[in-house]
């Protein structure tokens, strides 16, 4: 299992930093989709962006078992199924 991250500002790649000393998993970025086999349980960390979470969407062919979404809102909007829609 790795981490996957996409950050444009830095802090959701803090939180994936901070996920890997907790866990002792490897943290990717989404610009090395390669580095991570296509077999491989990902947990996925990106940051909204109106409405939908990025990055989410290069890791299509992944196997994604959790997504976390950094963000200013209170919640996910418009839904969590919306925001995570590939
Ligand atoms: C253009 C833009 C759109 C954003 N849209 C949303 C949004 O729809 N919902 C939300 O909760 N946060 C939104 N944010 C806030 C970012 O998700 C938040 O600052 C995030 O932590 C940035 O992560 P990063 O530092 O890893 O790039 C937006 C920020 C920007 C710059």
């Amino acid at each position: 299992m790795v981490i996957v991250c996409e950050s444009k500002t830095g802090f959701t790649m803090k939180y994936a930093n901070m996920l890997s000393q907790k866990t002792g998993l490897k943290v990717f970025t989404t610009r090395e989709p390669d580095k991570v086999w296509s077999d491989e349980e990902v947990i996925f960390l990106g940051w909204m962006k109106a409405g939908m979470i990025q990055g989410l969407r290069k890791l299509k062919k992944h196997k994604v078992i959790a997504v976390c979404a950094t963000g200013i809102g209170l919640k996910a909007e418009p839904d969590n199924e919306t925001a995570m829609k590939l």
